[in-house]
């Protein structure tokens, strides 16, 4: 990876999100974010800036269109995917990195394939990316945001944690589905922060 490789990335990134400006400046904001944290965190920074980048990059598909594309490309559906095939746009984002932009470096991939829900083992790439796009600048839907955007910097585990436990809680409070996977990675991370 090399500089130029980044803002080729960036370039096609910005092509396909041409007509989403707020989507376009997400990704740059998870970017952002990611980086500084890998930085923190020992992780490759490019490769966190890259996942940053594209993460979304599929979430401009219609829930047709996604669900269409995973038959099309064999990617196996889960029922509660079925139900809300908006959370797709992390495996077809996977995808479309690897197709459109020529991105085959696994970690960069399931990064991006699991934003959306996490799961219970998470690489720090991984953890990375998923909390990224809570705490990016333009976001404001985590809860208690000032405390958890300091607390990132401190502690990846526990505010990956916190987040999880916020948005069960408020999926729960509004009646709305929750997806078993991410069910189980709040379970996982609630155990590891229990064991410690
Ligand atoms: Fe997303
Ligand atoms: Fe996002």
């Amino acid at each position: 990876m090399n500089n130029e490789y980044v803002t080729e990335i960036r370039s096609k990134v910005a092509e396909i999100l041409k007509d989403k400006p707020d989507r376009f400046w997400h990704s740059v904001g998870v970017a952002n974010t990611a980086a500084a944290l890998a930085m923190r965190y020992n992780v490759d920074m490019q490769k966190a800036y890259i996942a940053g980048l594209v993460h979304d990059c599929a979430k401009y598909l219609s829930d047709q269109d996604l669900l269409m594309e995973c038959k099309k490309h064999g990617i196996e559906i889960s029922e509660y995917e079925e139900k809300s095939p908006y959370l797709l746009h992390g495996k077809v984002g996977a995808l479309y990195s690897k197709e459109k932009f020529g991105i085959d470096d696994d970690e960069i991939l399931s990064a991006v394939t699991y934003h959306t829900t996490g799961k219970p083992d998470m690489t720090t790439l991984e953890e990375i990316i998923f909390i990224a796009d809570f705490l990016e600048p333009m976001r404001n839907k985590a809860f208690d945001l000032d405390e958890v955007r300091s607390l990132v910097f401190i502690d990846l585990k526990k505010t990956v944690y916190i987040v999880l436990r916020d948005t069960l809680t408020y999926l729960e409070k509004s009646s709305k589905p929750i997806d078993k996977l991410t069910y189980d990675t709040y379970t996982a991370y609630k155990n590891k922060l229990e064991e410690v």
